[in-house]
């Protein structure tokens, strides 16, 4: 596409494009909810790169907050042990729905430390931080202060039941989880109690001029997103953003606040820049290229929940240390299946690792496309018109039109000269330049139209001249060579405008004409007077059997876990030889041991002891127990307190060296580092007997 024809959109200016989408939490897996987003951006980066623009996509596990700490906790690991494996899990399923990152990182890397101080500089030199007591929402039972997703309850506001602690998902009210009514913690359902902590927050209010300019000018967010900020928080002042949590946390500890953390949105949006600087590094650019240059545009692809921290603290926090602004905020809607949330007890909620095992991922990537416009509607997965869409469009319309003709040219291969096709790939070349636009607007939905369109026309042409029929007799070899020349070249247009969206396709139609698709422009110009290598198989039909076993897969998380574990899994039974099973009790044997729910509420070392550590028990109410347990070489106290643990609590109190111990904790492994206690899942309280 010349220059001239270039889509006119206040994105083409830039020397450097940087993409990112949101990243996604490291405490949990991908699913095809979140893929909406990961394959809309791909598709956009894609389509850059193919009309040769200097574009970067970048991501990263989003690691920080309460949630993994507890997480990690439970599992009784190192967050960064969990956090490694969630993010190799991440990339996996990335890969496997080609979705291709130049950088994908983590926040919890050096470089967003130094970035994150780097900020937390500015906005301290700016004047803009301010320090608060606050009274936060304390979970007595887990121990911890709650993260505003672990609180639920009425919304303030409108007054609708079961709402998180940070926004209202009916009313889009944003608040305090200590404004909610009625308020519950996640973790215990417990009621959380106040407690006083100091924190910081960052005046956001300082910046609302700036902020108002920036969301309603320059076409830097979609009209209806610009609106919405307007009636809803730029008409009023706006609030201080609190932006530490006290430990104990996850994340990065304050410096110049010892004992605060910053809060996890405060480091995540950072980590675009610092996934950026890691390209940077392995490429030998300076990073400011790409984050304080005026040439280079950024482009955030985000979901309608996280508007409010990408389109006002994030250009507040990026204008204040001096990186590029947004320069345009892509915001995008929820994804339904049948009309209805993603359910997991329907089967709905398919995680991206599932889906694998069942479809090929072209499949979704064309469907989402098909779906997707500039604006923030939701999109719903229809399963029905799911397979029809592909099974009409892809197989039959694209597909078919090479496996139609390729096996009629391979000995002769593609004619010298172009053959008169009634006009078909001149204006399906000058379709290329709406289909561009529409790429570059994100209103894909538009593109894919446009393609079928090109492919509705392009198929009569075979199917008319019948190259089948022809080739039968042998004095029409011509004929046939120029009906599946323009019918190769005319699928070849229809791959190349799909790239973005089939990169798999691509290389396939790349193979048949020996000449990979690499740009755009290749639409422009068929290929003629070579061979054409063997046809092989593109893509299959989809079958409604492998969409249903999909669908029940994502069920049976429950019902089936233990079949499939047992294959997957593959344990040895080497624990079990080095110690065989006991000898047969009976049950009134077993019910003298009366096994508790207990939780640890001090952990402490033993000076002296060289395995011990001393934990204080608590059964419920003022039941307490003293134990002495062989658990120092593979637990620290600190990270104890707070976890259930199941105690025996009625062994017989032992007087030790260092104290009188009052019962025991169990724990499975052999000693020493391998020592693992054993934990009740949530919902358990203390003092339940263990039955
Ligand atoms: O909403 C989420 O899943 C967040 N983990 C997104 C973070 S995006 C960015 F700011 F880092
Ligand atoms: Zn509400």
């Amino acid at each position: 596409m010349s220059e001239s024809q270039s889509p006119t959109t206040p994105s083409i200016r830039g020397e450097r494009i940087l993409v990112t989408a949101a990243l996604p939490y490291a405490n949990g897996p991908i699913h095809i909810g979140h893929l909406v987003e990961y394959i809309q951006t791909d598709i956009w980066v894609r389509f850059q790169k193919l009309l040769g623009r200097r574009c970067i996509f970048v991501c990263a596990d989003d690691t920080h907050g309460t949630a993994i700490m507890l997480r990690a906790r439970k599992e009784g690991r190192s967050e960064a042990e969990l956090i490694a494996e969630m993010q190799a899990h991440h990339e996996r399923d990335f890969a496997g729905f080609d979705i291709q990152f130049d950088n994908y990182g983590s926040t919890n890397c050096s470089e967003n430390l130094e970035l994150c101080q780097q900020f937390w500089s500015a906005l301290r030199e700016a004047g803009l931080v301010v320090e608060r007591e606050v009274s936060q929402l304390f979970d007595t039972q887990a121990g911890t202060f709650l993260a505003d997703r672990f609180v639920k309850g009425t919304c303030p506001k409108c007054h609708a039941p079961n709402q998180y602690g940070d926004n209202c998902d009916k009313c889009g009210a944003t608040y305090s989880p200590v404004d909610l009514l009625d308020p519950k913690s996640t973790l215990t359902d417990s009621v959380p109690v106040l407690r006083n902590s100091v924190h910081l927050f960052v005046e956001l209010e300082k910046l609302h001029g700036f902020l108002e300019d920036w969301a309603l000018s320059d076409g830097h967010l979609q009209g209806e997103v610009a609106n919405y900020l307007k009636g809803h928080f730029l008409g009023e002042p706006l609030r201080d953003w609190d932006i530490s949590r006290p430990a104990p946390y996850f994340g990065f500890e304050i410096p110049d606040s010892p004992g605060n953390y910053w809060y996890v949105w405060f480091d995540a949006p950072i980590g675009y820049i610092a996934s950026t600087w890691q390209w940077c590094k392995r490429h030998d650019e300076p990073l400011s290229d790409w984050w304080q240059n005026p040439e280079t545009e950024v482009h955030h692809f985000i979901g309608k929940d996280i508007t409010y921290f990408h389109t006002l603290f994030w250009p507040g926090m990026l204008k204040t240390a001096g990186f590029n602004l947004p320069t345009q905020v892509h915001i995008h809607g929820f994804l339904n299946v049948a009309g209805e949330k993603m359910s997991k007890s329907k089967g709905t909620f398919v995680t991206a690792e599932t889906y694998l095992k069942y479809l090929d991922p072209a499949y979704l990537r064309y469907y989402f496309a098909s779906k997707l416009g500039p604006r923030l509607d939701d999109l719903d997965l229809n399963l029905d018109e799911f397979v029809n869409k592909i099974n009409a469009d892809l197989v039959g319309k694209v597909v078919n039109l090479a496996s139609r003709c390729a096996r009629f040219v391979q000995q002769t291969g593609l004619a010298n000269e172009y053959p008169d096709d009634g006009g078909l790939f001149e204006s399906a070349s000058q379709a290329g330049e709406q289909i561009a636009i529409a790429y570059q607007q994100c209103d894909y939905a538009k593109a894919m139209r446009l393609i079928m369109e090109l492919a509705d026309r392009a198929n009569p042409f075979v199917e008319n001249a019948q190259p089948w029929v022809l080739a039968k007799d042998e004095t029409r070899g011509g004929e046939v060579q120029a009906i599946c020349t323009v019918g190769l070249n005319l699928f070849r247009q229809l791959a190349i405008y799909l790239a973005p969206v089939l990169p798999k396709l691509a290389g396939q139609c790349g193979s048949l004409f020996g000449e990979p698709i690499t740009s755009w422009d290749q639409s422009r110009q068929p290929v003629l007077g070579t061979k054409i290598n063997t046809f092989e198989h593109m893509l299959a039909r989809v079958k409604k059997e492998d969409v249903a076993s999909m669908i029940e897969d994502s069920k049976d998380d429950l019902v089936n876990a233990p079949a499939s574990n047992v294959a997957k899994w593959d344990d040895s039974d080497e624990a079990l030889l080095a110690e065989p099973l006991a000898e047969t009790c009976t049950i009134d044997d077993f019910v003298k041991v009366d096994l508790r729910v207990a939780r640890i509420v001090a952990a402490e070392q033993v000076p002296d002891a060289r395995k011990l550590l001393k934990l204080t028990l608590s059964l419920g109410g003022d039941h307490t127990r003293t134990v002495f347990a062989g658990i120092k070489a593979a637990y620290e106290p600190e990270k104890l307190i707070g976890r259930l643990v199941v105690c025996v609590a009625n062994l017989a109190p032992r007087q030790m060296k260092f104290g009188l111990s009052e019962g025991m904790v169990t724990a499975a492994g052999s000693g020493g580092t391998e020592v693992y206690l054993l934990s009740p899942d949530s919902g358990a309280q203390p003092g339940q007997r263990v039955h």
